[in-house]
């Protein structure tokens, strides 16, 4: 038995059922001013104010006794979108985008996605999973204890098992917890790029089936773009990972408007991401379909972009909104949620209370983990993070400067 006490602030996220809170929802922060919370066998078991605290718990060991000093706690952050098994980092790209080329220009010369499949296709999974350690390091050092994780950069049948099977092996050594999405449709490899429905039939005929068969992946992702994925294509390999038993997700509507918010509606998907350019007829049916966005304001700063992801609108249209990094060697270098909520503050206009929910209760209704993490609650897991900081609203406001005081996952302290 553990107690925390001392907190200014215990953010507990709480939420009376398990759906995602959307609307005017979004901005009711569940918070207990002076809180403790006491926890035991990885869950907690009672949240409350410290004058509230039970006789039971007054006299635990001082071993058992955790002191805040008047910082404040939150749940353990949930990155519901991350790219972390890739073999080499591209900051070249990052550069020839800064003096002029975009991202798509890089891309339809070979580089991008295909660079990476290039490079991880010549990889050692050992050598994938220590830089995928690495990385997962850094992003339990900036409060994250759960995150999604998809492969992608492989593009054949093997090569995408490779990198879903690195990402069971972190999920297995590492603290964070990992939730497993299959992305063979990142990209058209260089030897389809002639017969691209070529790509799609392996994608439905071999790809999905042996993924599915040896349980690799929860999700299914695509990359529904202009230039990538269109709408067809992306209803074929959807429906046929629909059949197949996963859930679905969506990288739409990045770059240009092309329907992929309205596909991933119709099909029932469990979250559409980025958004950038998502119509207003996208942003209805997601609404209906209780589709939630995720939204990636890290990549578009990245990109050095000036449009953001309409998330004023979503948010006004009842659409339940998440934030996650993005992380990946491309588009979005950063494995820290707390950059994102301070890009989120700036260019998506979302209110401290939205962001904090956005990266852990949404985030965690966006890859389906909300029954165990997201909040805190009695019964749920004890992952949480201890902040240097006076209040939730210093969280986007500490701006790049890192200011978790230590993490806890599962009850243990892991920074
Ligand atoms: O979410 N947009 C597509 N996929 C990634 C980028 C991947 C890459 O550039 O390596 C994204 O931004
Ligand atoms: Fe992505």
């Amino acid at each position: 038995m553990k107690l925390l006490r001392n907190c200014a602030q215990l953010i507990t996220c709480a939420n009376a059922d398990d759906k995602p809170k959307c609307g005017a929802e979004q901005a009711r922060l569940e918070f207990v001013a002076n809180g403790a919370m006491v926890f035991d066998n990885q869950r907690i078991v009672w949240v409350g104010r410290e004058s509230d605290l039970p006789e039971s718990y007054r006299h635990l060991p001082t071993v058992d006794v955790i002191d805040c000093r008047g910082q404040i706690v939150t749940p353990g952050l949930v990155d519901p979108h991350t790219h972390p098994v890739f073999a080499a980092t591209r900051e070249d790209e990052f550069y020839m985008r800064n003096a002029g080329k975009t991202y798509m220009e890089i891309a339809e010369a070979g580089g991008g996605i295909r660079n990476s499949a290039r490079r991880l296709r010549a990889a050692d999974p050992d050598s994938l999973y220590s830089l995928g350690m690495r990385f997962l390091d850094r992003m339990l050092k900036s409060g994250t204890t759960t995150a999604e994780a998809k492969s992608g950069y492989g593009l054949s049948t093997h090569t995408e098992i490779k990198s879903l099977e690195v990402i069971q092996r972190l999920d297995a050594d590492h603290a964070i917890d990992l939730v497993p999405t299959f992305l063979g449709a990142h990209e058209f490899p260089d030897e389809y790029r002639q017969h691209r429905n070529g790509y799609i039939d392996l994608l439905v005929n071999e790809m999905i089936p042996e993924v599915a068969r040896r349980k690799l992946a929860k999700y299914c992702d695509i990359f529904t773009e202009a230039g990538v994925f269109d709408i067809e294509q992306s209803r074929r390999v959807m429906s046929a990972a629909k059949a197949h038993g996963f859930e679905l997700k969506f990288h739409a509507d990045e770059l240009k408007s092309i329907g992929g918010a309205e596909l991933a509606a119709e099909l029932g998907a469990v979250s559409a991401d980025h958004l950038v350019y998502v119509s207003d007829t996208g942003i209805q049916k997601m609404a209906a379909a209780g589709t939630i966005a995720v939204l990636l304001p890290a990549t578009t700063f990245f990109l050095g972009h000036r449009e953001y992801a309409p998330a004023r609108k979503l948010i006004a249209a009842g659409v339940p909104v998440a934030i996650a990094t993005d992380f990946n060697p491309g588009s979005s270098c950063t494995t820290s949620l707390p950059a994102a909520m301070t890009v989120a503050a700036i260019y998506l206009k979302m209110s401290p209370e939205e962001i904090l929910i956005a990266v852990t209760f949404n985030s965690a209704c966006a890859i389906g983990v909300q029954k165990q993490v997201g909040s805190l609650q009695a019964g749920k897991y004890a992952d949480f993070v201890i902040w240097e900081a006076e209040n939730y609203k210093q969280l986007p406001y500490f701006f790049a400067q890192n200011p978790v005081a230590a993490v806890y996952k599962r009850g243990r302290q892991v920074v």
